[in-house]
């Protein structure tokens, strides 16, 4: 979090609840990685909106997102209001002018980026569109803006998809019942109805031909990641994606309205990283750590076996990456610059991992290299990755794991009685790390793979 000091610009969204609301973390983040002293945060209002709009005008407040039910209504507090966003008749971005705010509708343009990112153009294309209110609205007007040849417009309420096809006639309404009625072609397809935020919700067609139609699938709903639509989609094998990367990029383009810049692509992809993780967490990992021969890879594979869980090695994903083996790297770069790729793999992982979680399903058992505690970067990123287990050994049982082991740099050279010093100096040195970064301690001298394993999982669950 940025400094607060005399200079710092204030920001914020107003609606009702707000308490949810996701959009300080996209916008603090951005702050703090673009180096602007500016805060973000939540502002609750009641009812009166136009009170509330004048009043933070007047205290020079920077710039405002507007989120339900105050959209619409907002409106009639501004002194002006961009074509596009009257157009789509929905506010939800304010920057100030003179003598009062101008309102912008981001939510449009930014799933127009949102879709750019995928790869996916809608110019030429045909689309199909699921539900008929305010979101579809804002959809089936990007669509039109940036080319779409033809729209077909479907919702259970016929009247509702009749009005939005007033603003073009590109924009095609179909009944419900008529839905197979659609030409055969391969659509951009847009689920716009709030079916899919419960549980129990199921799609609102249930038909297989009429997702054969779709070769890209877009579901506002991001919560729960996987919607019934998302989910027949990718059955199909169809690329999907969700509301998500829509809520990142028009806070993205607020926040150059505000600014007046424009926020470089990998810093959107560490923004993107940090939203994931919040609102889906990682998967539930499990991180082994401890010195080598302690049993990480033996356990942490078969561990993966029984939970149904992929098993993944820090070190072969290092060597994976950098196409060079472990001890290639050090001879080239040293400890430093073997650490310095460590740590960037972790980062990665961790990543990863939030993505994953975007699909249902179970985690990931990672096996650390011994050595990725002692750099105090890694510590919380470990524990972000998952829980962590150290898996102790002493220096006895380490030393007859690892006796004739070449593959391991730091053992290399030195007679037998050299080695066992190295071990039990490196133990020492390494104990109270591994023990200050773990979640759970398991002693693993005494104990065969299997007993390890079934401590592990007692310990998980
Ligand atoms: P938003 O402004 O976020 O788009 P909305 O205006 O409440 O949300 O629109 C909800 C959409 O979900 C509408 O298309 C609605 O269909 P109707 O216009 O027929 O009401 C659709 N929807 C909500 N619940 C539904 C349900 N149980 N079955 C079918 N459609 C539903």
């Amino acid at each position: 979090m940025n400094k607060i000091d005399g200079k710092t610009k204030i920001l914020g969204v107003i609606g009702n609840p707000i308490q949810h609301t996701l959009s300080p973390v996209i916008h603090n983040t951005l702050c703090e990685l673009m180096g602007i002293n500016a805060v973000y945060v939540p502002i609750h209002v009641e009812n009166d909106i136009e009170v509330a709009v004048n009043g933070l005008y007047a205290s020079s407040v920077s710039g405002l997102n507007i989120t339900v039910p105050y959209k619409q209504d907002v409106m009639k507090a501004l002194k002006g209001i961009d074509p596009l966003a009257e157009k789509i008749g929905a506010v939800n971005t304010l920057v100030p002018d003179d003598g009062g705010y101008k309102g912008f509708n981001t939510d449009m343009p930014g799933l127009y980026r949102a879709l750019c990112r995928q790869g996916v153009d809608p110019d030429g294309k045909e689309a199909i569109v699921i539900g008929a209110g305010g979101a579809s609205r804002a959809v089936c007007m990007m669509l039109v803006t940036y080319g779409t040849s033809k729209i077909y417009l479907i919702n259970r309420s016929f009247d509702k998809a009749e009005k939005i096809a007033e603003l073009s006639s590109k924009i095609i309404p179909v009944r419900l019942s008529d839905c197979n009625s659609i030409p055969e072609g391969s659509y951009l397809m847009f689920q716009c109805t709030s079916l899919g935020l419960k549980e129990e919700d199921g799609l609102l067609i249930d038909d297989d031909s009429f997702y054969e139609k779709a070769e890209f699938g877009y579901d506002l709903i991001y919560n729960p990641p996987e919607t019934p639509f998302i989910k027949k989609l990718k059955q199909n094998g169809v690329p999907c994606d969700n509301g998500l990367s829509m809520l990142l990029y028009q806070a993205v383009i607020a926040f150059e309205y505000w600014f007046d810049l424009t926020v470089p692509e990998n810093i959107v992809e560490k923004v993107w990283n940090k939203l994931k993780k919040e609102i889906y967490g990682t998967r539930p990992n499990i991180v082994l750590t401890g010195y080598m021969g302690s049993g990480k890879t033996t356990v942490g594979k078969k561990l993966a076996e029984r939970l149904g869980m992929t098993f993944i090695d820090t070190d072969e994903e290092i060597v994976k990456r950098e196409g060079r083996t472990i001890n290639e790297i050090f001879e080239a770069e040293g400890e430093p610059g073997f650490r310095k790729i460590e740590t960037e793999v972790l980062k990665s992982l961790s990543d990863e991992s939030a993505d994953m979680s975007m699909i249902s399903g179970a985690g990931q058992v990672i096996s650390t290299g011994g050595g990725i505690v002692l750099k105090k970067e890694n510590m919380p990123l470990l524990k972000e990755l998952g829980k962590v287990f150290y898996l102790r050994a002493d220096e006895a049982v380490t030393f007859n794991r690892v006796k004739n082991d070449s593959s391991r740099p730091l053992l290399k050279s030195g007679d037998s009685e050299e080695l066992k010093n190295r071990i039990s100096n490196m133990i020492k040195e390494r104990k109270g790390y591994y023990e200050l970064t773990s979640d759970i301690i398991i002693e693993t001298g005494d104990k065969n793979v299997d007993e390890v394993v079934n401590e592990i999982i007692n310990r998980f669950t």
